[in-house]
């Protein structure tokens, strides 16, 4: 369990990097109008896989770990709603960042479609750039009260 919460920890930074660049290769694509590469391609397909595995294991977290269906469990959603520090992990940190990952599994699909590459990146920029600030606005950053949590 702590492996798993180190390694989900972890990749918060490795899809922070991953999303800013993309983000930033995305608005070069948008404002040089060059054709939409296959390095587009993999840094999408990279971010995508890291956003998934840190999905699947927040979701391992929040089952069997204390620190998600357990408080709902031990105290009933009414208490939990009531409570901000139970709130944040059985709804706001699951439902922020499921959002978050759709919306990148969404970004990264625009690679694939059948439209102009410019319309390409202005899609992948947008859904990126909604994506990164749902995840900064959902992680237990060390100095949020409550739910604060280390910076690895
Ligand atoms: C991009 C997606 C996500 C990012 C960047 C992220 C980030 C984080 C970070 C930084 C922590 C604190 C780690 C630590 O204490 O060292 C954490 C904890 C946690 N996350 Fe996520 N998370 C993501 C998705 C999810 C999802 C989808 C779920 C639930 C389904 C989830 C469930 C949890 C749980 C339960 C904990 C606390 C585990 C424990 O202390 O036992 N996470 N997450």
């Amino acid at each position: 369990m702590h492996t798993l919460l180190l390694l989900h920890s972890l990749l918060r930074w490795v899809i922070l990097l991953l999303l800013l660049a993309a983000i930033v290769q995305s608005y070069s694509g948008m404002s040089s109008g060059r054709s939409f590469s296959s390095g587009d391609r993999k840094l999408g397909l990279f971010l995508m896989i890291a956003a998934h595995t840190t999905l699947l294991l927040g979701l391992v977290l929040w089952v069997f770990g204390a620190f998600g269906l357990s408080f709902a469990l031990d105290n009933g959603m009414g208490v939990v709603m009531k409570n901000a520090v139970m709130r944040y992990w059985v709804v706001e940190h699951f439902a922020g960042m499921l959002i978050a990952v759709a919306l990148i599994t969404v970004g990264r699909g625009v690679a694939k479609k059948r439209i102009p590459d410019p319309a390409k990146f202005k899609r992948a920029f947008w859904l990126f750039l909604i994506a990164l600030i749902i995840i900064l606005a959902t992680v237990p950053w060390p100095f949020r009260a409550g739910v604060g949590r280390p910076w690895i």
